[in-house]
């Protein structure tokens, strides 16, 4: 099969690429390379361009007519920075995602996946949402992703087109075999944090929020290794119409499916699962919230399960150890392009 992922020179994207080809797939990539590596695209075929860009998407399927599924992943991704510039996060994940399933849907492409995010839900007593909890997108980046599964949805009712959105909880770790990960110089995500203090380019690791109404306070969430997330898509993919029939072949031609483990992990107890495989103490030192964060989620993993047949697999731990093991190699990787 032959996929187009955009966003695909990004740490999911990429990852997603990898998992497709590993099971005998074909990626196309699209990226502007606005935050993504160029390093992350040798030996694919790939296209540098933006996604509202509707001549190179009509190029790309002139030249894979045979692409079965597009995967969208690209986005602006930074709950911090979209508060500053909501802008730049409108334009890139709305205006521009508009124009390509715009397009998408002028080349007769009827099979899409999202990547949505556990962001959008409100916070509900307990913690765990299902798919139908409510939802409250606390910044403009959630809002961006909560507009676009609202436009999705539309589009599939309208033009006869599929549309799967994957709302994912927080993705850790690296592939496995070492060829991608989080590659962004100062990462916002928590694991990224984590790492960058292991590795003493940060002094000490902030907990970010320390008075929310978890079990000790801190933020909770559901970390879900990044090598899990990318096989989901290939589940996703593989079984797309299955899944669809497996729903009831809903009149929208829409399915959300979270993905995560279904495990709730606050801030500290992840900090000392990272203390527990480095074996040593990590600097660390409690701070407020930043704006846009949440006390969080954990998310009922119920319908990947019925619909994909699509568990999470790996532990917490192996994440965590990727994840360093890929801090170590990042540089040298990405150098090499
Ligand atoms: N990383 C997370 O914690 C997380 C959690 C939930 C959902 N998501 C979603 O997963 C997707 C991928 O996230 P990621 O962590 O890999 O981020 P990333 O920044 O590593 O990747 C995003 C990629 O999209 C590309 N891109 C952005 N705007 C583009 C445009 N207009 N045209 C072409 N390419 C463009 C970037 O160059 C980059 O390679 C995003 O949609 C994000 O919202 C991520």
């Amino acid at each position: 099969m032959k996929v187009l992922i955009t966003g695909g020179a990004g740490y999911i994207g990429s990852t997603i690429a990898s998992a497709l080809e590993d099971t005998g797939h074909t990626p196309v990539i699209l990226d502007s390379l606005i935050t993504g590596k160029r390093e992350f695209t040798r030996g694919r075929a790939f296209y540098e361009g933006d996604i509202d860009d509707s001549a190179l998407l009509g190029r790309i399927f002139k030249e894979h007519p045979d692409i079965y599924a597009v995967i969208h992943c690209a986005a602006l991704i930074v709950v911090p920075e979209s508060t500053e510039k909501p802008y730049e996060y409108y334009q890139d994940n709305v205006a521009k995602s508009l124009e390509l399933f715009r397009t998408l849907r002028d080349l007769g492409c009827k099979r899409l996946v999202f990547s949505s995010s556990a962001s959008i839900y409100d916070v509900v007593p307990g913690f765990m949402v299902t798919e139908s909890a409510p939802l409250k997108p606390s910044s403009p980046y959630a809002r961006t992703k909560y507009m676009m599964e609202m436009i999705l949805r539309d589009f599939c009712a309208a033009y006869g087109m599929r549309g799967i959105a994957l709302r994912y909880f927080n993705p850790i770790g690296a592939d496995p075999k070492m060829r991608t990960g989080l590659h962004v110089d100062s990462p916002t995500h928590i694991l990224g944090r984590l790492v960058d203090v292991q590795l003493g380019k940060l002094d000490k690791f902030m907990v970010t929020g320390t008075d929310y109404s978890t079990r000790d306070g801190t933020g909770i969430r559901d970390y879900i290794h990044v090598w899990d997330l990318a096989r989901a898509h290939v589940k996703a993919v593989e079984g797309f119409e299955q899944a669809f029939q497996r729903a009831g072949e809903p009149e929208d031609g829409y399915l959300v499916i979270n993905l995560g483990t279904g495990r709730g992990v606050t801030v500290r107890e992840l900090v000392t699962a990272f203390e527990k495989v480095t074996g040593k103490p990590l600097a660390q030192a409690d701070g407020p919230a930043r704006p846009g964060d949440v006390a969080g989620s954990f998310c009922n993993a119920d319908t990947a399960r019925n619909l994909l047949g699509w568990q999470a697999e790996l532990s917490i731990e192996q994440g965590i150890s990727d994840a360093l093991k890929w801090g170590e190699m990042k540089d040298k990787v990405l150098k090499k392009g």
